[in-house]
């Protein structure tokens, strides 16, 4: 009888090979393995490829998923100006979905049964990679072999794919843990894991020492339609061009660092240091044209569903009902999200310098302090009168009854 299948994301490294042998021998299970690029930086998808197949894998596949990336789900990201606790601009919680959706069709194509990840027992993306499955196919099990073995040292690992026929490869382990997308990078561990220890230098690889940066500001404007940017300088490109080409030059400026302390859905709080030069400087030129552009209610309350929607898709739930319905509204405020926000970048900073489109709310023959003004000042009295009617009254009386101040 043929043996049923189990689809493992798969990213060409020393514990998703071992994933390969343990699933085959610990669970008899054929092993098809998927490695999907997102824009991480890979050296070479068809050796990935090969060494797939060469630790035992009966189907090595590669998904390049980096428009869909781009159009479904970074799209989102950015009407939803996505900031976990009001700062992680969710790199990682944004990739996993996508990573989920192809899983779950390969299964689906193979008629695989299982879908396994590489993911360890103490992170967030455990948490992504099973919900999202659960929430996609409730038929398929899940199966995390890292988080199940007990190869808990680097030297046990090590054994354990020489003796399996695994290439281990010349690698000194990198001494952090990285994961990276075209949204950005991911840096942990290693001297990290001391909150007081400044990360060194050689963590970072798409950003520029503030040091090191040119002496001359570098201006570029961004060109949004309907929410999604859609130029540079005039110059019409995909969302994923806009993307790739910000990250070079927000990066070369030194701008888009962060170094901070997280707090894990699992309950751990970690050091999280990150990169995303093009990432974060979208998201100022999306906020600076929502600021311009949507009404003050609905931009107000936009604010507060945005915490909400960064928090779950932190926490694993892109594709719950809540998320999606989030989705909608976000997207429903988008439609006449068009223009252009000039930034400039000098020395580590990103700053807007200017803001311009056809759906501007801003008006100035009402904003001006200068000739031209249509403000009514007169009807200014009033408001003020009524606006502060509640606040007044309770003054009053407790003036009345010796109780000034107590609420
Ligand atoms: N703490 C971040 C998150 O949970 C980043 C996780 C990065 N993953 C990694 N394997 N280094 O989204």
């Amino acid at each position: 009888m043929a043996r049923e299948k189990v689809v493992l994301a798969y990213s060409g490294g020393l514990d998703t090979s071992c994933c390969i042998k343990w699933l085959m021998t610990e669970k008899n299970l054929d092993v098809i393995t998927l490695c999907v690029n997102v824009g991480q930086e890979t050296d070479d998808l068809e050796a990935i490829r090969k060494k797939a197949l060469a630790s035992g894998a009966i189907e090595s596949l590669v998904a390049d998923v980096r428009e869909e990336f781009a159009n479904d789900f970074l799209t989102k990201e950015l009407a939803a100006n996505g900031l976990y606790e009001n700062k992680y601009p969710l790199l990682s919680a944004l990739s996993r979905p996508v990573i989920v959706k192809h899983l779950v069709e390969v299964a689906h194509q193979y008629g695989a049964a299982y879908v396994a990840h590489g993911c360890t027992g103490k992170g967030n993306d455990q948490v992504r990679f099973e919900v999202g499955v659960q929430t996609l196919d409730p038929t398929i099990q899940v199966l995390a072999p890292v988080r199940e073995w007990d190869l808990l040292t680097r030297p046990q690992e090590i054994a354990y794919a020489q003796a399996n026929g695994i290439e281990v490869g010349a690698t000194k382990k990198n001494p952090y843990s990285i994961d990276d997308n075209l949204w950005g990078r991911a840096i942990e561990c290693g001297v990290l894991e001391d909150p007081w220890n400044e990360p060194p230098a050689d963590i970072w690889k798409t950003t520029a020492d503030v040091a090191d940066a040119p002496d001359e500001p570098e201006t570029v404007v961004v060109g949004f339609e309907a929410g999604v940017p859609c130029s540079l300088d005039g110059e019409r490109k995909s969302f994923l061009d806009v993307i790739e080409a910000l990250n070079v030059i927000a990066g070369r400026n030194g701008y888009g660092r962060l170094d901070q302390i997280e707090n894990r859905l699992v309950g751990i709080k970690s050091r999280e240091c990150y990169e995303l030069p093009g990432g974060l400087a979208l998201i100022e030129a999306h906020k600076a044209l929502e600021d311009l552009c949507l009404e003050r209610d609905l931009l107000h309350y936009k604010l507060n569903l945005e915490h909400k929607w960064s928090e779950l898709v932190y926490d694993g739930l892109w594709f719950s009902p809540l998320k999606q319905a989030l989705d909608a509204f976000f997207a429903s405020t988008q439609g006449l999200l068009t223009g252009e926000i000039r930034l400039r970048f000098w020395k580590g900073t990103c700053t807007v310098t200017g803001r311009r489109s056809a759906y501007s709310l801003y008006d100035k023959s009402i904003a001006t302090y200068d000739e031209g003004d249509t403000f009514d000042r007169n009807s200014a009295a009033g408001f003020i009168y009524q606006w502060g009617l509640p606040t007044r009254v309770w003054a009053t009386q407790r003036l009345a009854t010796g109780t000034e101040g107590r609420i």
